[in-house]
């Protein structure tokens, strides 16, 4: 804060990799280039701190003031992660902000991965300037959800698990989900339509924004939803969760 510049280091773990860069978190610009690390196989807790530390020293390691914000595939509250939908059963019940301060030896701000990139898209991105309540999916691994309302994050939504038809639907319309069924865009766009159906019947947002990385290639399933409300591709892409976990940490 003050007069000095809003720096800050962004983290996002997720299932397959651990991207990081040093962004500003005024105008959420990256500083530097992203770096990206494989996430070590079985995500355990140990594991995944050895290779944030090896990334933060990748990008140079870490000035004296710098926040930093890590974003996570699971609930967190009070700095504990709550649930492992696609994570070691480790991290259930771990105090996972703690375990991150004690290795990078700084107070961290550690967030739900999908919370960070909804923030982002609402501060940066594709939901700049929404009035209303705009929901935020990401589809990858799982289905990750954030609501923000006007500006301000309501923390931990887990939408992806809605169930419909007697299932957590993240398992049948995540991106992971597409290819492991080899579902054509076709027919996972009926996945996806049963999904934002619901959504807009419970909540009438304003706005959906669609991240994760299938979103590069929203033109091939976006068009073929049938929806009230707007639905619009991410615009931060891969940047949306470092973006949002650094703005978040440097309390923007
Ligand atoms: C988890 C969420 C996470 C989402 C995207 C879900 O399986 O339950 O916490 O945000 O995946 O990574």
């Amino acid at each position: 804060m003050g007069t000095m510049s809003n720096k800050a280091v962004g983290i996002d773990i997720g299932g397959t990799g651990i991207k990081g860069a040093i962004v500003d978190a005024s105008s959420g610009k990256l500083l530097s280039d992203r770096v990206k690390l494989p996430t070590p196989d079985g995500g355990e807790p140990d594991d995944i701190v050895d290779t944030v530390q090896q990334l933060i020293k990748k990008l140079g390691g870490l000035g004296k003031r710098e926040p930093v914000g890590v974003c996570f595939p699971a609930i967190v509250v009070k700095g504990k992660t709550l649930s492992a939908a696609n994570v070691s059963p480790k991290w259930i019940g771990l105090e996972a902000e703690k375990l991150f301060e004690s290795a990078l030896d700084r107070d961290i701000h550690f967030v739900n991965d999908a919370d960070a990139a909804g923030f982002a898209e609402n501060r940066y991105g594709a939901a700049r300037g929404a009035k209303g309540l705009v929901i935020m999916t990401t589809l990858g691994t799982g289905i990750g959800s954030a609501l923000i309302y006007r500006g301000v994050l309501v923390p931990n939504a887990e939408l992806g698990h809605l169930e419909i038809e007697g299932v957590d639907w993240e398992t049948k319309a995540s991106y992971a989900a597409k290819e492991r069924e080899e579902l054509g865009w076709a027919d996972w766009a009926e996945r996806l339509q049963k999904y934002y159906s619901k959504l807009e019947a419970y909540f009438s947002p304003e706005l959906f924004v669609v991240g994760g990385g299938v979103s590069k290639q929203h033109e091939d399933f976006l068009p073929l939803l049938s929806l009230k409300t707007p639905i619009v591709p991410a615009e931060l892409r891969n940047n949306a969760g470092i973006l949002g976990a650094a703005t978040l940490a440097a309390g923007n």
